[in-house]
């Protein structure tokens, strides 16, 4: 095993959850948030040791992390914009939400912005539907935006 990448606060962090799991490959996706929340994302060397940690494959773990959009195993910017445009999401706006991101980012989604403040995708059902439209930033839910709301939370970003 290479040189670990994951601090002691992400083991302190499984320890603690551990006896609350049947098993510890159950304690798989909250490993891979953890080790998301540490890195930022999740490179192959991450995923590796979350494999060694939980005692799997490592293509079990990329297995799972590549199924759950949300885990990134790509680098984001700083700020991850998570667009809903499922359908209640659709129908109250969300393709205008994205499309103003993507004027004022200037950006497609799935890219990330120069300065890799911004990284923007549309996400599916956010399980926010009766608040929509949607979006995660980063982990935070923004609900009922319109354009001007958005406007508003991206400059304040922008600073
Ligand atoms: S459809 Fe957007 S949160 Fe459910």
């Amino acid at each position: 095993m290479a040189k670990k990448i994951l601090s002691q606060k992400f083991y302190d962090e499984m320890s603690k959850l551990e006896p609350r799991y049947p098993t510890k490959v159950a304690l798989l996706l909250p490993a891979l948030h953890a080790a998301q929340d540490e890195t930022g994302w999740l490179p192959p060397e991450v995923l590796e040791e979350v494999a060694e940690y939980i005692g799997i494959h490592p293509a079990q773990v990329r297995e799972v992390a590549s199924f759950y959009t949300m885990y990134n195993l790509k680098p984001v910017g700083k700020y991850h914009l998570k667009v809903c445009t499922n359908v209640a999401c659709s129908l109250r706006g969300a393709e205008g939400l994205v499309a103003h991101c993507e004027k004022k980012l200037d950006i497609k989604c799935g890219e990330t912005t120069k300065d890799r403040k911004f990284t923007l995708h549309e996400e599916e059902c956010l399980g926010a539907c009766g608040t929509a439209p949607a979006m995660m930033l980063n982990n935070d839910y923004h609900e009922n935006l319109d354009v001007q709301a958005l406007d508003r939370l991206l400059d304040s970003l922008a600073k």
